[in-house]
């Protein structure tokens, strides 16, 4: 009876443990997937293609020291090599690259800078030549920022391609499917961008922080901007790519404005940010002071929201800035060319 009851038990354990063989890889598997699901909406794999390199990282050594530098420069670009830059005077005005690239080029689907140490030398469509990532760099710095370029040999320089190059360095193997690396699409409407309707979506929306004509905050007794100029004379200039207005529109869906919208949760619709791109980048209505310039000596290269002539299309200057954008694409696309935006 004993023995019976015994042989019984170890009958049930053993099923027991084999039953368990099978059930606890699954409740872990269960639990490993509701744990990457504990962050709403983006799954494991997807948080590692949006990493952000952690600064505290960043070696304690010669090169740490001039890719914390480079790090500063794009932080506080005013301050060091602003037009009082203690630093240095290369820019013109006193915006910051972490305006338009924000978190210091780190912040996903805002001109995002990861990985653009592994994208230079590159053909560059707006000189028709090839650049290094220092020339680049010195694009922005003569353009949006409205300056002169930073020397190449310079302490500066040197510590933003530092920079630039640890932050690639820390995004790991992924690069190609980076997300975040550019900014988010909009869906093109049938008609033109309307600065007018763009006028009451700024007295709105954007207004407050960046003022009623644009002009930005500069804090009481400071120097330095706490809301950037959107135009005027310290604004970024033409020949910016800020200034075309799809380029525009796309990174506004994901960061304006700035308290409130996400790349998760625009605030904007894309007929809103087209159209408030529109009332910013209207040169009739807010003239940017810059002289002509030469860009894309090839218009075959010429991005299909660049406002100015020759084109290659037959479409009109204020079609290419202001849209109806589709029929552009559309007509490139059948002559098979690649349309840019
Ligand atoms: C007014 C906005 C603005 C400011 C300020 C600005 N940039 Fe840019 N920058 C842009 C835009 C727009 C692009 C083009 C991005 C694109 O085409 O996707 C760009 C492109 C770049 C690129 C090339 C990225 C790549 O991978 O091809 C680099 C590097 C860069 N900027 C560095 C800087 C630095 C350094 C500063 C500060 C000295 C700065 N930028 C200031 C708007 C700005
Ligand atoms: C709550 C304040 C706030 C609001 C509202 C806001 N912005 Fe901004 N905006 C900022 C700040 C702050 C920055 C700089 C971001 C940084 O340095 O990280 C900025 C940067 C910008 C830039 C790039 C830098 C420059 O000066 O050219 C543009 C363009 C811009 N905002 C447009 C807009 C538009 C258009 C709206 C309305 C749809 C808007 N913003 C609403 C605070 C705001």
């Amino acid at each position: 009876m004993c023995l019976m009851k015994r042989k019984y038990f170890e009958c049930r354990m053993k099923k027991a443990f084999i039953i368990s063989l099978f059930v606890l890889p699954a409740c872990i598997l269960v639990l490993v997937q509701c744990s990457e699901k504990s962050k709403p909406g983006l799954s494991a794999k997807e948080e590692k293609m949006l990493a952000i390199p952690d600064t505290s990282a960043i070696p304690h050594d010669t090169f740490g020291n001039a890719v914390r530098y480079g790090r500063e420069l794009l932080i506080n670009t005013a301050y060091y090599i602003g037009p009082e830059g203690i630093n240095g005077r290369y820019t013109g005005n006193r915006m910051n690259c972490t305006n338009c690239h924000q978190d210091a080029g780190t912040k996903p689907f805002s001109f995002n800078l990861i990985l653009s140490h592994s994208r230079y030398p590159q053909y560059r469509p707006r000189e028709g030549k090839v650049l290094s990532l220092a020339e680049r760099v010195n694009n922005c710095v003569e353009r949006p920022h409205n300056g002169k370029p930073i020397p190449y040999d310079s302490k500066e320089m040197i510590a933003i391609l530092s920079y630039l190059k640890w932050i690639y360095d820390q995004s790991g193997q992924d690069t190609a499917i980076r997300k975040g690396d550019q900014n988010l699409a909009i869906t093109f409407p049938q008609r033109a961008a309307d600065p007018e309707i763009g006028k009451m979506i700024y007295a709105n929306r954007c207004a407050r922080c960046h003022g009623e004509n644009g002009e930005g905050k500069i804090a009481e007794g400071q120097k330095l901007y706490t809301y950037p100029p959107l135009w005027g004379n310290e604004g970024y200039q033409p020949g910016s790519s800020m200034h075309r207005v799809i380029k525009m529109a796309r990174w506004l869906k994901a960061n304006m404005p700035h308290d409130s919208a996400t790349w998760k949760k625009p605030v904007l619709t894309d007929e809103e940010a087209l159209d408030v791109a529109a009332f910013v980048n209207d040169d009739r209505i807010h003239p940017r002071p810059s002289p002509e310039t030469f860009d894309y000596p090839r218009p075959a290269d010429k991005a299909i929201d660049y406002g100015k002539g020759p084109f290659v299309d037959t479409f009109s200057a204020a079609q290419h800035k202001f849209g109806p954008y589709q029929p552009i694409i559309d007509y490139w696309k059948a002559k098979g060319w690649k349309p840019s935006y």
